[in-house]
């Protein structure tokens, strides 16, 4: 299937995602709820490999601990599997792939993952494939995968609305220093939209909200100014209660890294990993040490980072 001229392994890098600010508006038509959410993508990377094959597989490693691989399909399932499917139908690729996935996006933590592992397979493929879709065309078919994936194509800072995925980007300046506590678990992010929505419906008798979600101005200001104290008195997740609600334990975490030097803690999307901003990198160090004194798993990564890129090895 290999013609003349094309590679024969292509190494593309998608990186994770906080959302600094989330804010979850009515429960649509369609299953998704409207939101306005501010991204940063953030150093912890997936690296796809992406090898010439006649059908489609995929397998994992991972080299981060704390990373745990066994809840990861491998079959269609797949989100990766699923973005060469789209791109092969969508182009007329009649070949397949093999691709090679090392993890270092915590699993079914709230952090895009597994978008990231389809941003870099439509980048992978498109390339491995000379299928040539333009930059534009490739955030389309993200969008049909999943609401984080255009974001993980994009990177940097971005605002994003719709279900997330209408993106425009956003001004930022400096680098903000992250600290990431890890669940030994997943939570399930059809699951926690579904306790928001529980929960609305038990406090104010419905589902709707009133309001059409936003993000605060100030959370743009704090990027642009690059001050992480700024941003820390704006962070806020609508998901987090809900987050809360089905696993107590994250409140814990929260308060042990706000005791340990944390400016704020906020559920990074839909959870369980908990993202600590810290005043710069010694603040930063210090609350990696506390936090893994107190048997935390934890990760420290910087933001914003570039998104899906193709890496020359
Ligand atoms: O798009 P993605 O596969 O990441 O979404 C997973 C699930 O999260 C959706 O099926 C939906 O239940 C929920 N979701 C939502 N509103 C959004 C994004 C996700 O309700 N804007």
């Amino acid at each position: 299937m290999t013609s003349v001229g094309s590679p024969t392994v292509v190494h593309t890098r998608a990186p994770g995602k906080i959302n600094v600010f989330l804010a979850v508006g009515d429960l649509q038509d369609d299953g998704y709820h409207e939101l306005a959410t501010a991204y940063q993508a953030v150093s912890l990377y997936e690296d796809v490999r992406a090898h010439a094959a006649n059908d489609f597989t995929v397998r994992f490693t991972s080299s981060q601990a704390g990373i745990d691989l066994s809840g990861v399909p491998t079959d269609d399932s797949n989100l990766a599997i699923k973005a060469a499917r789209l791109l092969a139908e969508t182009t007329g690729y009649d070949g397949g792939v093999s691709l090679s996935i090392d993890k270092n996006v915590p699993v079914a933590g709230g952090m895009g993952g597994g978008s990231a592992d389809a941003a870099a397979t439509l980048l992978a493929c498109d390339i491995l494939w000379n299928t040539g879709l333009s930059r534009d065309e490739l955030l389309r078919l993200g969008a049909k995968l999943g609401a984080d994936v255009p974001f993980a194509l994009m990177g940097g800072t971005a605002v994003g609305t719709g279900r997330g995925d209408e993106l425009s980007p956003a001004l930022a300046q400096g680098t903000f220093q992250w600290v990431l506590a890890l669940a030994d678990y997943g939570l399930s992010t059809p699951e926690v939209y579904s306790e928001l929505d529980q929960h609305r419906l038990r406090h104010q008798g419905e589902i709707t909200t009133v309001r059409q979600p936003r993000v605060d101005s100030g959370v743009l200001q704090a990027l642009r100014a690059g001050d992480p104290a700024r941003l820390a008195d704006v962070m806020y997740n609508d998901l987090q209660a809900p987050a809360l609600h089905l696993e107590p334990g994250l409140g814990e975490v929260l308060e042990l890294g706000e005791q340990n030097g944390a400016l704020a803690g906020v559920v990074s999307g839909s959870g369980p990993t908990v993202a600590f901003l810290a005043p710069d990198l010694d603040g930063a160090l210090e609350l990696q040490i506390a936090l893994s004194a107190a048997r935390l798993d934890v990760v420290r990564a910087t933001g914003p980072v570039h998104g899906a890129r193709l890496i020359a090895d």
